[in-house]
């Protein structure tokens, strides 16, 4: 069996930025409110016209993690595409990764796990490396949110919490023993009304959609009960940063890095405080992107690696929930 490691990493995220007062503007909320309870000061949206949509963000970042990789298009054997936004109903994104980025006609995969979605993405791609199938898998986490959120007082409870962005990592085969030494992945489906976008879907379409037309909760945005959700991230992630160091006999106190998913500053903050975790030992971005889903993780991970928080040698561990409900942790000697 072989192991497989994070050899190049990147991100790109919209140049709008949309502040806590620029939503203000569009409906009932303030700055104190939103920082208060999700830590997010600013978000990026697509503006329309700017040429980006969900796969192509997911390019510009994976362009950057293949440079950084040092590898050629040609040298990917496997696309792994996270995004629960994507351009089309169908085809997934991965597919065009495949077209834009001028690779061979490899294998193309799309994962719909919403904030888990990089963990589930990752763990796919470290399988396909382990049992010898592939040698370098591009794994991408890119959403396009601000298309499709109620900015009005109306959605104010979900809107603001969520930005647009995508991340990348290239992962390969490893030679010595350090990359991803585990990853663990759940699913609790019984939640999955919690927070859900009901339609347009084979369960909900647009016609049914139109004769309804509930005013109150109209069923192409999402919906969030956002304190269920909190309860259930908060213990879902510690247990399966739980599950992750224990079957590799690790401590907290071995880890040198814990990248949470960006759902929101409190819940990393809470998780923190639980596993008495120092400020250095957790990496938050969400200030400024708010929640970009499947983007959040390796976005997250780009910019620590590129401020020199990632070194030979540390212990990292990624961890996510998200809606489904699924969660997991990925744990990696880097
Ligand atoms: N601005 C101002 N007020 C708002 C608001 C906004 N954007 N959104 C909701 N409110 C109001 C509510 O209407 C409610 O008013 P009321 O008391 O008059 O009824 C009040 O604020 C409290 O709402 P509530 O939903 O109970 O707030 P909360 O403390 O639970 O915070 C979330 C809401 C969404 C920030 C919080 O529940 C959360 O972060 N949950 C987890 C979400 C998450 O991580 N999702 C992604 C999962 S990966």
């Amino acid at each position: 069996m072989y192991t497989s490691k994070i050899i190049g990493l990147g991100k790109y995220v919209p140049e709008n930025v949309v502040t806590n007062d620029d939503l203000a503007k569009l409906m009932d909320t303030n700055d104190a409110w939103i920082q208060e309870r999700t830590g997010i000061k600013e978000r990026r949206h697509i503006k329309k016209g700017d040429g980006n949509s969900t796969t192509i963000m997911g390019v510009k970042a994976a362009t950057i993690a293949l440079d950084r990789a040092k590898l050629l298009p040609d040298d990917i054997d496997m696309i792994v595409f996270a995004t629960l936004s994507p351009d089309m109903y169908f085809p997934g994104g991965g597919v065009e990764v495949q077209h834009l980025m001028g690779m061979r006609t490899i294998a193309a995969l799309d994962v719909r796990n919403q904030c888990s979605g990089f963990v589930y993405a990752l763990s796919v791609a470290d399988q396909f490396i382990k049992t010898g199938m592939y040698k370098n898998v591009l794994v991408i986490g890119s959403e396009n949110h601000s298309g499709g959120l109620d900015l009005s007082s109306r959605g104010r409870g979900v809107s603001v919490i969520f930005g647009d962005g995508a991340g990348a990592a290239i992962l390969s085969r490893s030679e010595d023993k350090t990359g991803i030494l585990s990853t663990h992945l759940h699913s609790e489906g019984e939640h999955k009304d919690q927070l859900a976008l009901q339609g347009p879907s084979t369960g909900y379409w647009v016609p049914e959609i139109i004769a309804d037309n509930p005013q109150e909760n109209i069923p192409y945005y999402p919906v969030m009960n956002g304190q269920f959700v909190f309860k259930h991230a908060i213990t879902r992630f510690a247990e399966v940063i739980n599950e992750g160091l224990e079957e590799n006999e690790l401590n907290v106190s071995d880890i040198d890095l814990l990248v949470p998913h960006q759902a929101n500053l409190r819940i990393s903050q809470m998780i923190q405080h639980k596993f008495k975790l120092t400020d250095d030992q957790v990496y938050n971005n969400i200030q400024r992107y708010g929640n970009t889903t499947a983007a959040s993780i390796p976005i997250a991970l780009t910019e620590a690696w590129e401020e020199g928080k990632v070194k030979d040698g540390d212990l990292v561990v990624l961890a996510a929930f998200g809606s489904g409900f699924t969660w997991g942790s990925v744990i990696i000697k880097w």
